[in-house]
Formats: structure tokens, sequence, C-alpha cells
């Protein structure tokens, strides 16, 4: 059946380029490394990290695999992870866009920070640096960020960030320790 409404980005808007470094005040956004996996899964061993996640890395095998699916995953234009580092160029932490849907012009926002690197705003600068570029250079209409509710960490990154609150799904992620209700935030390109 044809397509009646226009997508709102062309396919190959990211695949065409190489993924960009991005600059976030003095931290800098690169892409992943397999010589970053050790630090990756220290990340994914932090009981904060995995509460709020749906993956657990056994292995440092798994941790390279992890940081190998990225340009498989930027050329399918579907995610994309950039380790978050300062000037000694080792991983704070990650920020990156997931479920990106060119058609539609949306992506939600994903982000974890080490335990020593926090309680310095790192997760509310890097997906800062990381909006400018998803509307100013990509031109993405709207990104959405979602939290279980009793995230309150992440609620605070969404509000620091632009990302109103809009709405609460119920029962809508399963956590390990079962369903939690889940806050809708969102901005927009249009969005001061
Ligand atoms: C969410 C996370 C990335 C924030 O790390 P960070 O960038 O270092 O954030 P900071 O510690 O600088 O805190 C940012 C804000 O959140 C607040 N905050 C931090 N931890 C909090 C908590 N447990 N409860 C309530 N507020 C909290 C801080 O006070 C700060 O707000 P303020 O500037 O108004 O004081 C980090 O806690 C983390 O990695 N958590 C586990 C993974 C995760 O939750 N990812 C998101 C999944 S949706």
């Amino acid at each position: 059946m044809p397509i009646l409404v226009e997508p709102a980005l062309p396919a190959g808007i990211l695949s065409d380029k190489q993924q960009p470094r991005l600059k976030a005040d003095d931290l800098v956004l690169r892409p992943w490394r397999a010589a970053d996996a050790p630090i990756v899964k220290a990340a994914f061993d932090c009981p904060d990290i995995q509460r709020w996640h749906v993956r657990r890395l056994d292995t440092l095998e798994e941790a390279v695999e992890w940081t190998g699916q990225w340009p498989l995953r930027w050329a399918a234009e579907e995610a994309v992870s950039w380790a978050i580092v300062d000037d000694t160029d080792e991983p704070l932490g990650q920020v990156g866009l997931r479920s990106i849907s060119l058609a539609e012009g949306a992506a939600g926002v994903s982000y974890w920070v080490l335990p020593d690197a926090r309680g310095r705003g790192l997760a509310a600068r890097a997906v800062a640096a990381m909006c400018g570029w998803a509307f100013g250079e990509v031109g993405l209409n709207r990104l959405e960020n979602h939290h279980s509710t009793l995230n309150q960490a992440s609620c605070r990154v969404a509000e620091m960030t632009g990302f109103p609150h809009e709405g609460t799904l119920r029962r809508a992620i399963k956590h390990a320790d079962g369903w939690h209700d889940w806050h809708v935030h969102g901005r927009l390109s249009t969005d001061a």
C-alpha cells in the first residue's frame, strides 16, 4: 500500500556519515572501542546500572561484543551510543539514542554514569550535547526519556535537560524485580 505521510527524515541521513565525536563542555562524546570493554563490564556490574537495565554482562568477551554492536546499529540507523570521556579519554559513562525512527523523526534517550564519576552532572551535560546534534545536525523532531517512576536520579536528569514530564505509562517496563510504571518525558526540536 502507498505511504500517505512523507517520512520525517530520509534513510541514510545517519549511515551515510561516520558517527561524529561531540563536544560537551569539558567532556567529549566519542565512539566506543574494544579496549573500553573492562570499563563497560565494570559499569554493568554496578547494581544501580543493573537495576534499570534489562541486560547483564557476565564476561569480558560479552563486553567486547557490547562495544562492537554500535557500528552495526549506526549503519542500521536504529541506535547510537557514545562513551562520555574527559581529557584522560577513559569512559566515565554512556549516552545515546535508542529506537531511532527516521520516518517519525523520533528516538529515545539512554545514559548511565560510572559510580565514581557521579555527582558532577555528567549525564545532563552529555544529553544536552547529544540533543544539540540530534535536533540541530540530524533534524529529529522529538526525543523521549522514559524511566521507572522509582528512578529519581533519571527523572532529575530529564528535567535538567529540558524534557518535561508528559505522563505516566502504567506497568510499562519489566525490570529484574518486576513491572514498573514509566515516566515519559519529551523534548521537541521546537522547544526553547
Ligand atoms: C542517572 C545517572 C546517570 C545520573 O548520574 P549523574 O549525571 O552523575 O547525575 P548527578 O549525580 O550529577 O545528579 C544529577 C541530578 O540528580 C539528582 N540525583 C542524583 N541521584 C539522585 C537520587 N538517588 N535521588 C534523587 N535525585 C538524585 C542530583 O541531586 C542532581 O540534581 P541537582 O543538580 O538538582 O542537585 C546515574 O545516577 C546512573 O548512572 N544511574 C544508574 C543508571 C540509570 O539510572 N540510567 C538511566 C536509566 S532510565
